[in-house]
């Protein structure tokens, strides 16, 4: 019988999670203040993290989605990145931040910040909630990170498996 994946070690608690958003929201209200601020969420993982930074924000910003493909069902990266679904809006000119929930080999955002550059913005940054040792290899410098974490599959805060676990307030390794 195949053993069924289970949730391990929890690797960052609910409440580092709120306080580290609060702190990077801080951060973020103090660099944008008077500024056109576009936070872009990369869809789906993303999403938690970016509602609850959002509304953290002591400033004024406006929001967007893409979804991009990377890993599928599998725990490891393709390297095929493939856009899903595009921006709503042009962002030339405008400050552009990218919320995502995690970076591994930065593959996906490596793609990405090349593709958005490509649209003129008139600063493009990351704010990543983790960052796995892997991206050192992919030359990434996010702006903004929340924690540096091992390198393990986690789920929860946004994190899937397949689809599943998402909506679970901390983030736990995922045991295979
Ligand atoms: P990268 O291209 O290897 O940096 O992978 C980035 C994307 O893969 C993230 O946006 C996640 O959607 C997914 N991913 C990477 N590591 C994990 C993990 O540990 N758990 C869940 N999803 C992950
Ligand atoms: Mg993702």
């Amino acid at each position: 019988m195949t053993e069924q994946p289970h949730l391990g070690e929890v690797v960052v608690a609910a409440d580092d999670l709120e306080r580290r958003v609060r702190e990077l929201a801080e951060a973020v209200s103090a660099d944008y203040e008077g500024k056109d601020l576009l936070l872009i969420g990369v869809l789906k993982g993303a999403v938690f993290f970016l509602a609850d930074l959002m509304r953290s924000l002591r400033i004024d910003c406006e929001v967007d989605f893409m979804a991009i493909s990377s890993y599928g069902s599998s725990t490891k990266s393709s390297g095929v990145v493939r856009i899903l679904k595009d921006l709503d809006a042009a962002i030339e000119g405008r400050h552009v931040l990218i919320v995502e929930d995690i970076i591994d080999s930065g593959l996906t955002l490596q793609y990405l910040l090349r593709n958005l550059a490509g649209r003129g913005p008139a600063s493009l940054e990351v704010c990543a909630l983790l960052l796995k040792p892997s991206s050192s290899q992919a030359q990434l410098a996010p702006r903004y990170v929340g924690f540096e974490i091992p390198d393990r599959f986690v789920v929860g805060y946004g994190l899937d498996h397949a689809e599943r676990y998402r909506a679970l307030p901390y983030v736990a390794v995922l045991e295979a």
